[in-house]
């Protein structure tokens, strides 16, 4: 299997690293780059959302790859990078953290981490793919002002280590790269196992969101695409990523 891990450049300051190398991928740049930045000023998230970036501590980083998958798969490959993040988090001493499907890396419920996968084009089978992964690992607090969500970084959970940041870096970039090599070979079923281990909410009554649309029932883990199983009504039914979020009930939150 190969392993290529692709030397990064390393940005002092980029709009957004996905929309960076989605714009060479459009100039005709190879497959197989990545790069990393100090800052985003337009740092981009799920589903329109900013990505709050602020200079010099979290990690934002993206791999530009041409993958040979049927496109309508992509959905598995967020759910495999998910893990990697978790895996290569883990792997530095990291304990308590665990995924919301579809690509959330949670710590106490609040967002330490998260995915963004854009297709930048498709040609003759293969399809242009930017990963990218935002990891706050010491957010500014005035900056996170911003967040409209409940977040967490790296700083306040503590390892048992010294964590350092490059190390980090490094680590996400060697799992990403596994992953895509794995998906390209035998798509996301191989790592359904994986994903459900970390699921946090796996068994839980959960609501899915999809604009003014909501539909609860319980999490019943995700099939071999990586769609989520709802059991509701007495019936099983899978759910793909796009536009959909999860959210927890009031009765998980306390402790039901
Ligand atoms: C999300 O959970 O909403 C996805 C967040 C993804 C953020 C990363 S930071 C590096 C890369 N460049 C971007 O503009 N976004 C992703």
């Amino acid at each position: 299997m190969r392993q290529r891990i692709p030397v990064p450049d390393v940005l002092l300051q980029v709009d957004s690293t996905n929309r960076h190398l989605a714009q060479k991928a459009g100039a005709g740049l190879p497959s197989d780059v990545s790069c990393f930045a100090e800052q985003q000023t337009a740092g981009r998230g799920r589903r329109g959302r900013e990505w709050v970036s602020p200079f010099g501590n979290n990690i934002y980083m993206s791999i530009y790859r041409k993958l040979n998958i049927d496109i309508t798969a992509i959905g598995g490959l967020s759910l495999g990078v998910g893990i990697a993040c978790v895996e290569a988090l883990s792997g530095l001493g990291v304990t308590g953290i665990g995924l919301k499907w579809p690509n959330d890396i949670l710590f106490d419920e609040r967002k330490l981490a998260g995915i963004l996968i854009e297709v930048t084009g498709e040609q003759g089978g293969a399809a242009s793919i930017v990963v990218g992964i935002g990891v706050n690992t010491r957010m500014d607090p005035v900056e996170a002002k911003a967040i409209d969500q409940p977040w967490c970084d790296l700083a306040e959970i503590g390892t048992n280590q010294e964590l350092s940041r490059n190390l980090l870096a490094a680590r996400l970039l060697e799992g990403a790269v596994r992953v895509l090599d794995r998906f390209e070979q035998y798509g996301f079923s191989p790592m359904r196992d994986h994903w459900n281990r970390y699921d946090i909410y796996l068994g839980k009554r959960i609501v899915l969101l999809q604009g003014v649309k909501s539909i609860s029932g319980i999490h019943r883990g995700v099939n071999e695409q990586g769609a989520l199983l709802l059991e509701c009504e007495g019936s099983v039914v899978p759910f793909h990523g796009g536009e959909l979020s999860l959210r927890q009930t009031v009765e998980n939150r306390r402790g039901g």
